[in-house]
């Protein structure tokens, strides 16, 4: 096969980079390890800033999203009790919207299967090759047989476990990384959200988020321990920490229905530059995490795509390389910032085991100074919605 961008990996990035690509009449191959019916059933994060709104129409996939997803004016945090309300609106002017991951990445495949690209599911041991040559090729098995894809450039949007980082020789990579002590423990359950917007909560008890999907279906979450496991957690069990962390006013509204999914996800955030190597991208998860805390992934994964099919668009049809020369300086600017900010609402939002009675005045500061200073709201509501792409 012969094509002028291949892709590895058909999540979210991988996705909309081939639905832009095409739309502007560019071809792609997207080569992606799992079925389709795998990519579809992960549960994700929820939250879309504008900017990503704005490109997923600009994509063609916006029907769905403006008919079923909800746009919301700002969000809460907590610190036992008390609640501080961020109003993004009033504070930025923009709004974010409420629709879940999944739903935009069953969206993207149903917009690539109206176009007609090419997406192969089940490939195996994908290498790339001869990234420093005028043209490049990809590997990989497909039903036993070892085929090939030549291309003018690789994006590798394989997420966090691909080969497409690893290509990178390690004395040319950079890794920047935290782990932190603990995890978020998710649970899906059809009852109605317990607020019109997301709360954050914090308590001594740890973190806890409440967040939602639809009227009758919300996504709530809680931070435990790495070392726990999902059987650990009964749902009585989780919705009694659950309460435990959350303000009284909210944890009295709580109805302790079944949860219709449950997982744990460990807490990272990681950068690896650049972003670039030869006719490789980066983007999205292969090159960065963050924490949840925020719902910067997604969002980043999105940034990174606005800039490179700007990038590779101008190259492929008007031989301008300087957006695919800039693409890594471009995106890493924005990324670290995105970085800084999820590290920081993690950091203020969490419990630390065995921290000092310090680390608990800073937290309790910090969130006096939310409530107090409208210019610290702003700082946190500007983040929140994203900043321009
Ligand atoms: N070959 C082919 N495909 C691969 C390989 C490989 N060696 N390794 C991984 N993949 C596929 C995975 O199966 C997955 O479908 O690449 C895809 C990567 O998708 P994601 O992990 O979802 O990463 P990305 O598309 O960058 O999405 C950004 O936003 O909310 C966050 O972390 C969340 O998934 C989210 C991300
Ligand atoms: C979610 O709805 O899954 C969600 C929302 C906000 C976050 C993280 C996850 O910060």
């Amino acid at each position: 096969m012969k094509t002028q961008v291949a892709i590895i990996g058909a999540g979210p990035s991988g996705l909309l980079l081939s639905q832009l690509l095409n739309k502007s009449g560019i071809d792609t191959v997207v080569l992606e390890r799992s079925s389709r019916e795998h990519v579809l059933s992960r549960i994700r994060a929820g939250i879309l800033e504008w900017g990503t709104v704005e490109l997923l129409r600009e994509a063609g996939v916006g029907a769905r999203m403006d008919a079923e997803g909800y746009p919301h004016d700002g969000c809460y945090l907590s610190n036992d009790d008390e609640i501080v309300h961020i109003n993004f609106k009033e504070l930025t002017g923009k709004q974010v919207m409420v629709y879940g991951q999944t739903e935009v990445t069953a969206d993207l495949y149903n917009a690539q299967d109206a176009m007609g690209t090419t997406i192969v599911h089940g490939v195996e041991d994908v290498k790339i090759h001869d990234l420093h040559e005028a043209e490049s090729y990809v590997e990989y098995t497909l039903d036993g047989e070892r085929k090939r894809v030549t291309c003018a450039y690789v994006a590798g949007c394989d997420g966090f476990h691909g080969v497409s980082r690893k290509t990178i020789p390690e004395d040319v990579r950079q890794e920047f990384e935290r782990v932190y002590p603990f995890g978020w423990l998710g649970i899906l359950s059809e009852t109605p959200p317990l607020a019109d917007e997301l709360i954050y909560a914090n308590s001594e008890h740890g973190f806890a988020l409440a967040s939602m999907r639809n009227e009758n279906l919300v996504r709530h979450y809680v931070q435990v321990p790495l070392t726990d496991k999902v059987e650990e957690w009964s749902d009585e069990r989780f919705w009694t920490e659950f309460k435990k962390r959350m303000p009284k006013e909210i944890a009295d509204k709580v109805i302790m229905a079944p949860s219709i999914e449950k997982s744990i996800a460990p807490l990272r955030s990681f950068v690896s530059e650049p972003l670039k190597y030869g006719n490789m991208f980066l983007v999205g998860d292969s090159a960065h995490i963050v924490p949840p805390t925020g719902a910067k992934g997604l969002n980043l994964a999105a940034s990174d795509v606005f800039y490179l099919k700007n990038a590779l668009i101008a190259a492929l049809k008007d031989g301008d390389l300087s957006g695919v020369e800039g693409y890594s300086e471009q995106a890493l600017a924005r990324i670290w910032k995105a970085m800084r900010f999820s590290w920081q609402m993690t950091t203020t939002m969490h419990q630390f085991e065995g921290e000092d009675s310090f680390t608990t005045q800073m937290r309790n500061a910090t969130f006096d100074h939310l409530k107090t200073s409208e210019t610290a709201r702003r700082d946190l509501a500007e983040n929140y919605i994203g900043l321009p792409f």
